[in-house]
């Protein structure tokens, strides 16, 4: 018999209008995935990828095992290599999902007695992370450097070791926290700051921490590749002694069967793209593309629908918020069957209240895709 504690837990969900199911594949326009570039669908890729596959005579299906174990392949390694050339980063630690890096690190990192400090809005991979370490944490207001300082302030006299936390694009809001204050904080109270990049790879050049030239400044980076690069797995960028540490103690690392090969060369492949997209800045890159189409959103948004109550961002996320569990749905039911996919994020996912629709531009949208969705939101909302 199912256990009636959990029934209960799922009838709340029905009468909440916030209940998951999950959805089909469809052909509507897509403003949801996190496909930003294109990549996942990309024919170069993929063909790269077979072509790198039969000319090494990569002839295998699975990894093996862990790491530890069987699993580490050498392409493992000579990937993690480029990834410290492409990030400019001393060490890397390749892990099977973001979700798995910010548990593998927030788990053994922070020490007992440690404090983290993290923005209010950091995504649930980074919450759980935190929630397996035994040391004590304390959110910060989302992007607020004001009551980030004050709590550091108050930590530093304590003489623990601190972590700060950010994300370089938060995922549900789409904005960016002031970067360099944050290192400017960080250094001043002697903290550790570790950025999540996982919705700034591919959408500002090859992450916002290399943007502006921080390589140096932050103790860890943690970058995906299911989203703008369009594969999976991820990676924390770090010194050699925290990759060695990690190697050691994470154990969402150690635990678990490598990538397969063909996931691997799929990433490399996905970075060779991407790189070159941004060397080439020719009008008809990818990059390009998607920066045309986040400049024209904005453009639309400030010119003729100022009423609709966007959050201000630069990047690949755009969300308007509307209230209401049941009233989201049904807008972004509306547009669904206008042939869009536009998704409702609901409450529990975010406060409630700030229930909203959050538009995800690729660099395959066409301009005319996206005015004629913004016409449509603005009739139903
Ligand atoms: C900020 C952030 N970090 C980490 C993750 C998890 O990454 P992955 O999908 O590779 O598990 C996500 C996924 O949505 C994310 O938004």
């Amino acid at each position: 018999m199912f256990p009636d504690k959990l029934h209960n837990k799922l009838s709340k969900r029905i009468e909440n209008d916030s209940l998951r199911t999950l959805g089909k594949e469809n052909n509507l326009v897509d403003f949801s995935s996190n496909d930003y570039l294109g990549f996942a669908k990309s024919d170069v890729i993929f063909k790269n990828t077979h072509q790198f596959l039969i000319e090494n005579d990569l002839v295998i299906n699975g990894s093996t095992g862990s790491r530890l174990l069987s699993g580490n392949h050498s392409l493992y390694t000579a990937l993690e290599k480029q990834l410290c050339q492409w990030h400019q980063s001393e060490a890397s630690l390749i892990f099977n999902s973001g979700y798995n890096a910010n548990l593998g690190f927030f788990s053994c990192v922070p020490q007992r007695g440690d404090v983290i400090l993290y923005d209010e809005y950091s995504h649930a991979s980074i919450r759980d992370g935190i929630q397996l370490s035994h040391s004590k944490s304390y959110k910060f207001h989302h992007n607020n450097l004001k009551d980030l300082k004050r709590l550091l302030a108050r930590y530093s006299e304590l003489n623990v070791h601190i972590y700060v936390v950010t994300e370089s694009v938060f995922s549900m809001d789409g904005d960016s926290p002031n970067l360099i204050a944050i290192v400017n904080l960080c250094k001043q109270y002697n903290a550790n700051l570790i950025v999540d990049e996982a919705h700034a790879v591919g959408v500002f050049g090859i992450g916002l921490v290399q943007t502006l030239n921080f390589e140096e400044e932050v103790f860890a980076r943690i970058v995906t590749f299911g989203k703008a690069l369009g594969c999976h797995g991820a990676a924390v960028l770090g010194s050699r002694q925290l990759i060695d540490y990690l190697v050691n103690f994470s154990r969402p690392f150690i635990y678990t069967t490598g990538l397969s090969p063909h996931s691997l060369v799929a990433i490399k492949c996905s970075y060779e793209e991407l790189v070159n997209s941004y060397k080439e800045e020719k009008s008809h890159s990818s990059s390009n593309q998607l920066k045309n189409n986040i400049q024209f959103f904005s453009q639309l948004l400030e010119k003729q629908y100022q009423q609709l109550n966007f959050i201000k961002c630069k990047s690949a996320i755009q969300s308007c918020i509307i209230s209401g569990n049941e009233k989201v749905k049904s807008i972004a039911g509306q547009l669904q069957k206008k042939g869009f996919d536009v998704k409702p994020i609901l409450s529990p996912t975010v406060p409630e209240g700030e229930e909203r629709l959050r538009f995800c531009l690729h660099s395959y949208n066409t301009q005319e895709q996206i005015a004629q969705v913004l016409a449509l939101l603005c009739k139903f909302a």
